[in-house]
């Protein structure tokens, strides 16, 4: 009896049996801490390593834009279809319900408004505040080759070390200045010394030649929407930018200033996650509008 009691323990600790352990998905993450990752899981899916984050922290800096100036009446209902919201935290306590549970991305940066020079942002964020509202990033603006470079590379590290200390992922967004010219040469400096200089994964904008951005850069990249732009034009740029290696969209107004919102996202969403070409999403938006 005893022999075979034996037999069936060995059985049930797989003696032999090599320890799983499953690869993280995302590029330049694996040797992160298993809190961080978890935040990130919660960001990006990890069934198509992919995000359609859901962007609506202009007020920060620009009041009540076009599109956002209801936020629990116009974009609450959009929620459901995005893998996570960026936003300021004031929006968060007062218009997002507290049963959302995807990953938050707060907006970490902040000072100037439209009327003055926008990158002379300061860090408007504490750790303790962060890791209170549950964040799973923050998003710090980076200023490469604006007046204040320096100052908004010392926020990003600020916020780096400090999110790292508790298991919070760093969105570093590459901000354009006007006198910037914004091409791949442009973007590969940014997004390179945002990566290097610890941001967990960087925000910038698609253009021609961006293959060699998301080569360049050792974490993931997802892009900006940027200005509204016609429909198919906007998921054209979405599914150019995802087969050209990036990790997903961090989407504003093309999405909260389309003529249907919830059917936009939708069809975005069909792009990054299934890798729908332009013209599929774009039927299928025309599909839920109707
Ligand atoms: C801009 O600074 C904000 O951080 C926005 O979240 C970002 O630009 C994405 O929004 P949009 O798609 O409207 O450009």
């Amino acid at each position: 009896m005893a022999d075979a009691e034996d037999i069936q323990d060995a059985a049930r600790f797989h003696v032999g049996v090599a320890h799983r352990s499953e690869p993280f998905f995302l590029k330049g993450c694996e040797h992160l801490d298993w809190g961080i990752k978890n935040r990130l899981a919660n960001i990006f899916d990890p069934t198509s390593g992919r995000t359609v984050m859901l962007a609506f922290d202009h007020g920060y800096f620009q009041g009540p834009t076009s599109g956002l100036e209801r936020i629990d009446l116009d974009i609450v209902p959009l929620a459901r279809y995005a893998d996570t919201l960026m936003l300021t935290r004031g929006i968060l306590r007062t218009s997002i319900p507290p049963s959302y549970n995807r990953g938050i991305v707060l907006r970490a940066t902040g000072g100037p408004s439209i009327l003055k020079e926008l990158s002379n942002e300061e860090i408007a964020i504490s750790i303790e505040e962060a890791i209170r509202l549950n964040a799973a990033a923050m998003a710090v603006q980076v200023y490469i080759g604006g007046e204040y470079e320096t100052k908004s590379i010392h926020n990003l590290t600020r916020l780096v070390d400090a999110g790292n200390r508790y298991g919070i992922a760093t969105l570093a967004v590459t901000a354009v200045g006007r006198e910037m010219t914004r091409d791949a040469r442009y973007i590969r400096l940014a997004t390179r010394i945002c990566a290097e200089l610890g941001a967990t994964y960087v925000k910038t904008y698609y253009v021609p030649g961006f293959e060699t951005v998301t080569a360049a850069c050792p974490v993931p990249i997802v892009i900006a929407g940027g200005k509204k732009q016609p429909e198919l034009d906007a998921l054209t740029m979405a599914y150019n930018a995802v087969q050209q290696g990036a990790s997903g969209v961090d989407m504003g107004r093309n999405i909260f200033q389309a003529d249907n919102p919830a059917a936009m996202i939708q069809a975005v969403r069909k792009v990054v996650h299934d890798n729908a070409t332009p013209q599929e999403a774009f039927d299928l938006l025309q599909q839920l509008k109707g």
